[in-house]
């Protein structure tokens, strides 16, 4: 079978579909034909050798995919072969003909949802619901703040904040366009921070109170300036840092003379460590899918042949939601 494999680290043109073996399904895993996989912020890192205990190259890319169940482990329950699964692997694999992934974290396609839709679901929805719900904490009402909030994870924050009652969301993008998209989902204060501070912003829309929860996935200035406009006992959950670094202006001092509580929160050590804590955060996101109030949103969809174009679109921060390669 073919695999997208990162030859070596470098851009976007070191990946190529190269044969690959076929895998096989431990206990516990179901074989997979592909029809769709999106492309992670992760993908673009692990592919420049830049993620943080990442596999060594070559590999095969991706992370999170829709397809067929064609077969499966030993003793494995699941979905029956011939569904329609969308689901995270929790390792890298995902951008292949074929793949194998546990049966716990792929769950049926809802009605109504396409290929383009499913296949980009799972990572930025878990991932954001673990950030408001286990680890931020939302209480009804509660003003949000979601950086990136036109991106694949941003996207699911925004919509899921909304979902679970949040009270004003903030949201923050680097361009107008991109912040009419995140208006749709959900979002009341839109800042476009290229060309305004959203400090002002969060404060003018909380009444100078500050923000009760921040959504924070990009690091740098905007992780330490998100400190001068959280409330007293907001809670701020970092699960990236897309612009490529921490933050200099954290000051442990904050923590305690407003009382935040800073988290962080990545989905593949949860699966790692204690995979037991996704299965509620799955179910709680097929409920909230089953709703029908969440819009799962595809800034890009690319054909095999151009995947490498697929990388280009989202490290260019042209994707609008979710970027998706169809098989
Ligand atoms: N911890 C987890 O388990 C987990 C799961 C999913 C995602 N994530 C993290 O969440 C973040 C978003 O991932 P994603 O796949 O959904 O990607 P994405 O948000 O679709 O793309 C990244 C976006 O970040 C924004 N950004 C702001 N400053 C940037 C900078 N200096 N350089 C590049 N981009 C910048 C850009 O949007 P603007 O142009 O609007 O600024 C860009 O489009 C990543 O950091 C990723 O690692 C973590």
């Amino acid at each position: 079978m073919k695999g997208l494999v990162v030859t070596e680290y470098g851009e976007p043109d070191v990946l190529q579909w190269e044969d690959v073996p076929e895998p096989e399904p431990a206990a516990g895993e179901l074989l997979i034909r592909v029809r769709a996989f999106a492309i992670n912020w992760a993908d673009l890192l692990q592919r420049a050798g830049r993620y943080p205990g990442g596999p060594e190259a070559p590999f095969v890319s991706g992370h999170d995919l829709v397809g067929e169940g064609v077969g499966r482990g030993p003793g494995t329950d699941g979905p029956p072969d011939g569904t329609r699964v969308f689901g995270f692997l929790g390792r890298n694999g995902a951008a292949a003909e074929l793949a194998t992934a546990p049966a716990k974290w792929f769950y049926p396609v809802p009605e109504g949802l396409s290929d383009e839709e499913a296949a980009g679901l799972a990572a930025p929805y878990l991932t954001a619901d673990a950030a408001i719900v286990d680890l931020g904490r939302l209480q009804a009402g509660e003003a949000v703040l979601v950086h990136a909030a036109a991106g694949g994870y941003g996207s699911a924050a925004v919509q899921l904040a909304r979902y679970y009652g949040a009270g004003t969301i903030i949201a923050t993008a680097g361009s107008d366009d991109k912040l009419e998209r995140v208006r749709s989902w959900g979002a009341d204060v839109l800042v476009n921070y290229r060309t305004h501070d959203f400090v002002p912003a969060a404060l003018e829309a909380t009444d100078g109170r500050g923000v009760d929860l921040i959504l924070e996935s990009v690091g740098g200035d905007v992780l330490g300036a998100s400190f001068d406009c959280i409330a007293p006992l907001g809670r701020l959950i970092s699960v990236g840092a897309s612009a490529g670094s921490s933050s200099k202006r954290f000051r442990l001092h904050t923590l305690f003379e407003k009382g935040i509580l800073v988290g962080g929160f990545t989905l593949g050590l949860w699966a790692q460590h204690h995979p037991e804590l996704i299965e509620p955060i799955g179910e709680r996101l097929m409920e909230a899918l089953e709703s029908g109030q969440l819009q799962p949103a595809v800034g890009g969809v690319f054909t095999r042949d151009q995947s490498v174009e697929a990388h280009r679109f989202l490290g260019d921060r042209r994707s609008v939601g979710r970027t998706v390669v169809v098989m």
